[in-house]
């Protein structure tokens, strides 16, 4: 046999045995390709080693270094898949590749909502006020009658509010619970268990039992404000707010604030509030001076103190921060969409 035939054999060998210890999936494939590769009797190592006799003397010293050289990788071969089987690192009997990218880990973070409320929170604890919270679930007392809103209001229509039905009908119908469809529950709830003077906001959702569209959805934010002292006046009022918007979206615009007249049950006088905005106005929400009422209904002396109370959209604020055109994707919780904030 010519040296040239032998090598190429030898290398034929070499590389189909490779493939074969490779593919092996289990120790039984593994051990039919040792068998077939390095038995002792008739593997092909073994009659590759019979043909070294074949080649012409002077060739044998060459023949015979690649014949170890290729049963050294042959081995190798077996070891290494023989190794990778039991230490279990791949079934599948694909090589692992410890130079390949490991998984990506993703890092989540806060919603847009939250965000703005926890900036929002910055802003007026700055400005002194301290952030205090009330529950979802309100009776009528302080979503309505505290606030000055008797019960042949409008405001109070089944239709307009989410009343919760309850087992016991009669103890529902003598003091009915509802969710609360603003945020000024939290001035009554803080007056009541606070002499004056307050200073707070309170942050939380409100609910109404709106159709949803680009710019309703039953359930939103409101950031409520109440400022009660002595000689308080509307332009204390203006200040706060032109204040807040400044810090909230000024940066090295000048803000100002518009007010337009307005009514609510609980304040007096009442006000719509404007900032301008890339060169027209936006609406913020509703404002005023504490109605004497409201302030006689939770024990304060009205001849006394004063105050003033705001309430704003926060989902509004965070749509125009981010350019947010419709409120639904807020709480569709894509997170192709709520990443990018
Ligand atoms: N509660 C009012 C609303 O939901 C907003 C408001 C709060 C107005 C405080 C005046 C004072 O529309």
């Amino acid at each position: 046999m010519a040296l040239a035939d032998f090598l190429a054999n030898l290398d034929s060998l070499a590389d189909e045995a490779q493939a074969r210890f490779t593919a092996a999936v289990d120790a039984a494939a593994l051990e039919e390709a040792r068998v077939a590769f390095l038995g002792a009797k008739a593997g092909k190592l073994r009659q590759s080693q019979k043909g070294l006799g074949k080649v012409p003397p002077a060739d044998k010293p060459a023949a015979g270094k690649r014949f170890n050289e290729v049963k050294t990788l042959v081995e190798a071969a077996f070891e290494g898949a023989q190794a990778r089987l039991t230490s279990g690192e791949t079934s599948s009997g694909e090589a692992f590749d410890v130079t390949l990218p490991g998984k990506a880990r993703r890092i989540g973070h806060l919603h847009p909502i939250t965000q703005t409320i926890r900036s929002m929170k910055e802003i007026m604890g700055r400005l002194g006020f301290t952030a205090v919270e009330g529950p979802e679930i309100e009776d009528e007392w302080h979503n309505f009658e505290a606030l000055n809103i008797p019960l042949v209001h409008p405001a109070r229509d089944p239709l307009d509010n989410f009343y919760l039905g309850g087992e016991n009908a009669a103890a529902e119908a003598a003091s009915p619970l509802l969710l609360r469809s603003q945020t000024s529950t939290v001035q009554i709830r803080v007056m009541e268990s606070t002499p004056p003077p307050v200073r707070i906001i309170s942050l939380g959702r409100v609910y109404r039992p709106d159709t949803a569209d680009a710019t309703h959805y039953p359930m939103f934010h409101q950031i409520e404000g109440l400022l009660v002292d002595r000689g308080v006046t509307m332009a204390d009022l203006k200040s706060v707010l032109r204040l807040f918007c400044q810090s909230y979206f000024g940066g090295d615009n000048e803000v100002h604030i518009r007010f337009r007249p307005s009514f609510f049950p609980f304040t007096e006088p009442s006000v719509e509030v404007d900032m301008n905005w890339q060169g027209g106005w936006m609406e913020m929400g509703g404002a005023g001076m504490v109605d004497p009422n409201v302030l006689r209904a939770v024990g304060y002396d009205p001849e006394e103190v004063t105050g003033f109370a705001f309430g704003l959209g926060v989902e509004r604020v965070c749509m125009r921060q981010h350019g947010i055109t419709d409120i639904r994707a807020i709480y569709q919780n894509d997170v192709r969409f709520l990443e990018q904030f």
